[in-house]
């Protein structure tokens, strides 16, 4: 996390899955950004491994039309490419073929006997099935060890799992040859700037730090919405729901960043503790804290962008009956001297009327409102919006005499964006993840505790879901802000739901 970053060693970066779909409009953008921005270490080499016939130079060709289309700044800098496509290059084989790891050894000891044969980044962009497999082999061919003067890590990306069961025995299978520190778990939600900036918000600024907690804060809301529906991927979808696709790890990541206790010093495993204390010390939810507590819901045909939609039901390769549920809110308390009966509100749902990420912080109302007379409308009490996305920025929110005369009472907003402040630099989450995972930085990776604390959390509720189907009240029109039962949930307690601000 310190700014003064040493260079990152020389290394091999071995990516599995270098044909698929993450590799082209992910991973080569983002390592070909790196080393537009002279981030890369200085001497490094990519080794792609597929089972389709490819050659170094039909690979590279292809990743050259990806990046037209997937760059993030255009046109491409072809000296640029051709400085960075030098370092590619692709080895043909089956990932439960031994001999495939063996060319692959072969290619990597070509490189000579330093670092670039011993340190080792090995992204597996493949099926979470097939990676207990890799780990095995790499291990077998004598590419990933325990101990030495040389590192290895291994890289893998969400879903880790699709329940606690699930993900101990991904853990098992990831650390049977090697240790945890040697893990990498992506979730590109934190490589975000503005992720990133709630800890230098929080912990670099005694103003905002002395309010947060119960005394002053009243509730939170979180809300990461999106417009579109499920389009092609209902495959995917039926078998995931929104609750394991954004709460199990995006929101319960925010909401640990957001509520955490300050950690002791900025090393990666003082922080990563903080989170794991956070997620812990949410209150269990029993079925009957569920059916009070969490809300669920499911798109139905509706109006997007002004154009018709279709229902989730009726979206490719979504049972007609289906009960996957699109749309998920839910009411947790955090069981700690700072938050103690503070409500946080999460949401998440597709066919939402905007695509936004933000996190609200909603502060208790003045104890006596003197100007009562003067509002026409019920005052808002100050509040702070951190902007995730689109806009990335912050905006506190208070209230302000309108000028003139009389003393009309409105509320105003201070706005404080990103691009405004400091240009439009802003590297992809993939930049700035696989540069910390060759640096060698756990911060911004998820730890083995925090994913099965988090996936605790969201096994009681879908138990409390069980055999349970979507009733009336949890069907929402695409478009809308979600089933009524959601208004319902923060009602109790005298709360509304705010829309994400359009900061501009
Ligand atoms: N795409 C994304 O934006 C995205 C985002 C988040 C997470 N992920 C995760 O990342 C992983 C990869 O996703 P993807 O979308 O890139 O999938 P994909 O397009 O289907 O690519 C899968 C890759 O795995 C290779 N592969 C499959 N079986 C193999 C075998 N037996 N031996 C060697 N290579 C094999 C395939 O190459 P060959 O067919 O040539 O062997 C292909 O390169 C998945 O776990 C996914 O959940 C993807």
């Amino acid at each position: 996390m310190g700014s003064e970053r040493k260079a990152p060693e020389p290394c091999s970066i071995v990516i599995f899955g270098a044909s698929g779909d993450l590799t082209a409009r992910k991973l080569i953008p983002a390592f070909y950004h790196l080393c537009k921005e002279k981030q890369m270490p200085s001497a490094f080499r990519i080794i792609g491994f597929a089972r389709r016939e490819k050659t170094d130079e039909s690979w590279r060709n292809e990743l050259r039309a990806a990046l037209d289309q997937f760059s993030r700044t255009k046109p491409v800098d072809e000296k640029v490419w051709q400085e960075f496509s030098a370092n590619l290059f692709y080895c043909q084989g089956d990932i439960t073929d031994a001999a495939a790891y063996k060319k692959l050894e072969e290619r990597l000891t070509s490189f000579g006997s330093g670092p670039l044969r011993e340190n080792l980044l090995f992204y597996l962009a493949t099926l979470p099935s097939q990676f207990g497999e890799v780990v095995e082999q790499i291990h077998r061919a004598g590419l990933l060890n325990k101990e030495g003067s040389a590192w290895q890590r291994i890289v893998v990306e969400k879903p880790f799992g699709h329940d606690l069961a699930s993900a101990h025995a991904l853990n098992r299978e990831l650390t049977r040859f090697a240790h945890e520190q040697q893990v990498c778990r992506i979730d590109h939600y934190l490589g975000k700037e503005t992720v990133q900036n709630i800890l230098m918000f929080r912990f670099s600024n005694s103003v905002f730090e002395r309010l947060w907690n119960r005394n002053l804060i009243d509730h939170v809301q979180i809300t990461v919405s999106e417009k579109l529906g499920v389009g092609q991927r209902g495959g995917y979808y039926e078998e995931a729901g929104a609750l394991r696709d954004m709460v199990q790890n995006h929101m319960l990541q925010v909401l640990a960043l957001i509520a955490m206790e300050p950690p002791v010093s900025l090393e990666s495993e003082a922080i990563r503790d903080e989170k794991v204390k956070l997620l812990k010390s949410i209150r269990p939810l029993g079925p009957d804290d569920v059916a009070r507590q969490i809300v669920r819901g499911q798109y139905f045909a509706g109006t997007v962008n002004g154009l018709p939609a279709p229902g989730y039901r009726q979206e490719p390769k979504v049972k007609s009956d289906s009960n996957v549920e699109t749309y998920v809110a839910l009411k947790l308390f955090i069981d700690n001297w700072r938050w103690s009966g503070v409500p946080f509100y999460l949401r998440t749902g597709k066919c939402l009327p905007q695509s936004a990420s933000e996190v609200r912080i909603q502060f208790r109302p003045t104890p006596h409102v003197l100007f009562a007379a003067q509002c026409d409308l019920k005052l808002d009490s100050n509040s702070i919006t951190l902007r995730l996305q689109p806009n990335e920025g912050i905006s506190l929110h208070f209230n302000g005499k309108v000028p003139g005369m009389s003393l009309g009472v409105r509320p105003v907003r201070m706005n404080f964006s990103y691009d405004a402040e400091f240009g439009a630099y802003t590297p992809e989450a993939y930049e700035r993840l696989l540069l910390e995972a060759i640096a060698g930085d756990a911060t911004l990776f998820i730890r083995r505790d925090e994913v099965e604390t988090a996936w605790k959390i969201v096994d009681s509720i879908r138990a409390g879901w069980d055999g349970k189907p979507l009733t009336n009240r949890e069907f929402y029109a695409a478009g809308t802000w979600g089933p009524v039962a959601a208004e319902d949930l923060l009602a109790q307690s005298g709360h509304v739901w705010h829309e994400p601000q359009q900061l501009t």
